[in-house]
C-alpha cells in the first residue's frame, strides 16, 4: 500500500490566508508588518530560500526590507546594521539567512538580534523561552512539521518520534517541543554520533529526517506504517535536470511504499517554514500594537 501524501504546500496556502487576513486588520490599525532579510553573500540556495519568504511576505500585505550584502562584508558593519534594525520601530522582525560566510562569526549575529523581533526563534533568549516554555515566537521548521503533523491527524502523544539531525535550526528544536507536555511524544534524537541510526528508526512511529543528506533514509530503516516527515531540502547535480541540479530530501522516496504517511521534498515542509515565518511576523507587528 502506498502512504498518504502530506500536502504541506495546501497546507501553509491555508496558514497564509488566515495571516493575511491578520495582516489586514493591522493595515487598517495602520501597522505594516515588516521583516528585514539580511543576506550576506550569493549563495544560490539562500538566494533562492529568501526569494521566496520575500514573495510570501508581499502577498499577505507585508513589506521586506531587502538587505542584500557581500560575501566579504565584515561581521561588524552587519552588527551595525542589525542594531539600527533593533531600534527601527517600522520594522518588527529580523531574518539573518544563514549559513553567514565563514569569517563572521554566526553566534555573535544571532546574538545581537531584539529577542522581541526574532522572527526566526534563534537567538539564546527566544530558545531558552521556548524550552521553559515561555511565551515568544516558536521556531518556523520545526512548528511547521507539527503543524503538519496535527493537520492529518497524526497521533503524536505516546508515540515514539525518532528525529534525524541535531541542528540548531530544525532537529534540537523540535526534539524539544516534542518532549513538552502539549506533545507528549517520546523522543530518540540521532546524530551524526549515533552508532546505527537504522536501529532507532525502525522502532519509530515517526520518523523526521533533518540531516542535510541525500536519501539517507530508505526503506528497510523504517518500520511498516510509519510515519515519515522529509525535512531536508538537497541539490544534487543531474545534468539532465534544465538548471544542472535537482533538488532531493533526505528520505528515499520509495519509503513511500512502505510508509502510512510521507512528506516529500518538495512540497512538504518547505512551504510550512515560509507559512510560520509569515505568521510569526504578523504576530511580531501584532506585539508593537500593545507596547
Ligand atoms: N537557513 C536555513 N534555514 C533557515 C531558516 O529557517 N532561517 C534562517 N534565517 N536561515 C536559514
Amino acid at each position: 500500500m502506498s502512504a498518504i501524501i502530506m500536502d504541506g504546500k495546501a497546507l501553509a496556502m491555508k496558514i497564509r490566508d488566515g495571516v493575511k487576513a491578520k495582516c489586514n486588520l493591522l493595515l487598517e490599525k495602520g501597522i505594516t508588518p515588516c521583516l528585514a532579510v539580511i543576506l550576506v553573500g550569493n549563495d544560490p540556495a539562500s538566494l533562492s530560500y529568501v526569494k521566496g519568504k520575500e514573495k510570501a511576505l508581499a502577498e499577505a500585505g507585508m513589506k521586506s526590507r531587502d538587505i542584500r550584502l557581500f560575501a566579504d562584508t565584515q561581521e561588524a558593519a552587519l552588527l551595525s546594521i542589525i542594531a539600527d534594525l533593533n531600534k527601527d520601530e517600522s520594522t518588527h522582525g529580523i531574518l539573518v539567512q544563514l549559513p553567514l560566510p565563514h569569517h563572521i562569526n554566526e553566534g555573535n549575529v544571532i546574538k545581537a538580534i531584539n529577542p522581541e523581533k526574532d522572527v526566526d526563534c534563534f537567538t539564546p533568549v527566544s530558545v531558552g523561552n521556548m524550552v521553559l516554555g515561555r511565551k515568544g515566537f516558536l521556531p518556523c521548521t520545526p512548528s511547521g512539521v507539527l503543524a503538519l503533523l496535527r493537520e492529518y491527524n497524526i497521533p503524536i502523544a505516546g508515540s515514539h518520534v525518532v528525529v534525524v539531525g541535531r541542528s540548531n535550526i530544525v532537529g534540537r528544536p523540535l526534539a524539544n517541543l516534542l518532549t513538552t507536555k502539549e506533545y507528549n511524544a517520546t523522543v530518540t534524537l540521532c546524530h551524526t554520533g549515533t552508532y546505527d541510526i537504522s536501529f532507532h528508526t525502525r522502532q519509530a512511529d515517526i520518523v523526521i529526517a533533518a540531516t542535510g543528506m541525500p536519501s539517507l533514509i530508505t526503506p528497510g530503516m523504517i518500520k511498516e506504517n510509519a510515519v515519515v516527515i522529509d525535512v531536508g531540502i538537497n541539490r544534487v547535480s543531474d545534468p539532465s535536470a534544465k538548471k544542472g541540479y535537482r533538488l532531493c530530501g533526505d528520505v528515499d522516496p520509495a519509503v513511500e511504499e512502505k510508509a502510512s504517511f510521507f512528506s516529500p521534498v518538495p512540497g512538504g515542509i518547505g512551504p510550512m517554514t515560509i507559512a510560520m515565518l509569515i505568521r510569526n511576523v504578523a504576530e511580531a507587528a501584532g506585539n508593537s500594537l500593545n507596547k
